[in-house]
């Protein structure tokens, strides 16, 4: 390993060195940039600017140097030390330094023929060209307020049996949405079409819920609101919400899609299904009206493996029923142990363990927490009592809630620790207050830990019952 990068830094070295007009962008730093940086840094993505030409890319070289050598671009959080990840588009320092000497020795042009052909991109404002597009109808946001969680049902897209083999959601503002998820079910008679649900959670004049109160599980005397797509109307009732979610995709802020394709694996649509979407905007001071569309590519024949998330929803078929518990919700319950003193600055959540009950392959690891998540990791206990952190993020950020693509196979019996910590200190940045006890919830401002895991099966697998929550 270490010849390869002091080859890298030796070159790096000698093109400052010997040819200081010698590195070009078209030559040099073009290919960096269309690896690893375009995906966002082009026009409709999340990034304030485009790096497509010289004349997007030159007056931002003396920035892309901080940036880079930073390494606060590109946003990867994975602590470098654990774990492999297929998607990690960190720079390697041969990179950085690239770019460092680029921008060090004026930024020059070079040969428009030294350089790579411009990337294809997708049309739109999609990472993934989608096959089949799905509208969802115009939501009005308002101003100011608390939006719970809205849950919504539709018929799902397809006609026929389908294999999904990627998902992507395309908010119409980002900067309102929370999450937006959805999963696919087996149509029940008791779900209605185009209309919103949510659960009225009791709420002080600040937004807080009363603690024990947070919207989490089927509590005694719940109130359920509905409105219909196109009225204002809200009708409350006493009782069950008639929708639940099981989260097989999520949009997160820094995660928009998931491409199963490499894996040769997909997700099975029977036909007649219904698509079930969970909704949840947070007001930012400004009224807007989000019009949000999903894409899916879908396969002609079958793919070898089927993609199966363990959620945070109560239904997730592949949590053991022996978890019946509070716990079984996995990562959204409400566990009364969870609270977050005023001005902690290093907090550490109840840990959570899990016991895998079959042999399991995972491929993607996701943490969530809120805004005053501070680390999570996650780590083995294989049955021989060896140890292995298989993922470490020792900054998390609420913007950047990536889905580390990994590799695990894990013999049956092996445990799975989560460790979360939280920083609720005026320090943080994002903490709106941190003289408040903050407990789990729905909310920005309440907190989670969801530690989200990724299953690769067989196509004809059984999912039922991978895995049981240990603590
Ligand atoms: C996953 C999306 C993504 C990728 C990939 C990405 N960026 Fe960014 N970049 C952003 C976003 C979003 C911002 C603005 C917010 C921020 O600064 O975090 C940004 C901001 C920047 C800035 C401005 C920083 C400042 O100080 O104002 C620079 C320079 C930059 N990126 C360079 C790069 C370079 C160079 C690469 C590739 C090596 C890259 N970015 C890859 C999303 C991305």
């Amino acid at each position: 390993m270490i010849r390869p990068i002091l080859a890298g830094l030796t070159m790096a070295v000698a093109a400052i060195a010997d040819q200081p007009t010698s590195v070009t962008f078209t030559k040099d730093v073009l290919p960096i940039l269309q690896k690893h940086c375009q995906s966002c840094h082009r026009p409709g993505q999340v990034a304030p600017m485009p790096l497509i030409s010289y004349q997007d890319t030159r007056p931002w070289a003396k920035a892309m140097k901080a940036a880079v050598t930073s390494r606060k671009m590109p946003p990867w959080f994975a602590n470098t030390k654990y774990g492999h990840f297929a998607n990690d588009r960190s720079l390697r320092q041969s990179e950085i330094d690239m770019i460092a000497a680029w921008a060090d020795t004026g930024a020059a042009e070079g040969s428009p023929k030294d350089g790579p052909a411009p990337i294809r991109w997708p049309s739109g404002r999609w990472a993934v060209q989608p096959d089949v597009v799905m509208d969802l109808p115009a939501h009005d946001v308002p101003a100011k307020g608390v939006l719970e969680w809205e849950l919504i049902a539709f018929p799902a897209p397809f006609k026929t049996d389908t294999w999904v083999t990627s998902m992507e959601i395309l908010p119409g503002d980002p900067s309102v949405v929370h999450h937006i998820c959805f999963s696919f079910e087996k149509h029940k008679p008791t779900t209605v079409y185009n209309r919103y649900e949510w659960v009225q959670v009791p709420r002080d004049s600040s937004g807080n819920p009363t603690p024990g109160n947070s919207g989490f599980g089927e509590l005694p005397g719940m109130i359920i609101a509905t409105r219909d797509v196109g009225s204002t109307q809200v009708n409350l009732r006493q009782g069950h919400a008639t929708l639940h979610q099981n989260l097989d995709f999520c949009y997160l802020p820094g995660n928009t899609y998931e491409d199963y394709r490499a894996w040769n694996a997909g997700k099975l649509v029977p036909a007649g299904s219904d698509i079930i979407v969970s909704l949840h905007y947070t007001t930012n001071g400004k009224a807007l009206v989000d019009r949000t569309k999903i894409g899916f590519t879908v396969a002609k024949t079958a793919p070898a493996k089927k993609f199966v998330v363990q959620g945070a929803g109560e239904d997730t078929p592949v949590i053991a029923p022996t978890a019946a518990s509070s716990r079984a919700l996995f990562a959204s319950t409400y566990n009364p142990e969870f609270a977050i003193p005023p001005n902690k600055s290093d907090y550490r959540a109840p840990p959570m363990d899990i016991t895998f009950l079959k042999d399991v392959e995972i491929v993607t690891l996701r943490p969530h927490a809120h805004v005053r998540g501070k680390s999570a990791q996650y780590k083995l206990v294989y049955p021989d009592g060896r140890e292995e952190v298989v993922l470490d993020v020792p900054r998390y950020d609420f913007n950047w809630q990536l889905s580390y693509q990994t590799s695990l196979t894990i013999p049956k019996g092996t445990h799975m620790r989560f460790e979360f910590t939280y920083d609720n200190s005026a320090n943080n940045p994002s903490n709106p207050d941190p003289n408040r006890w903050v407990y789990q919830g729905f909310q920005s401002w309440e907190e989670m830990m969801a530690p989200n895991l990724g299953f690769l099966l067989d196509r004809d697998a059984d999912v039922g019952g991978l895995m049981s929550i240990t603590n």
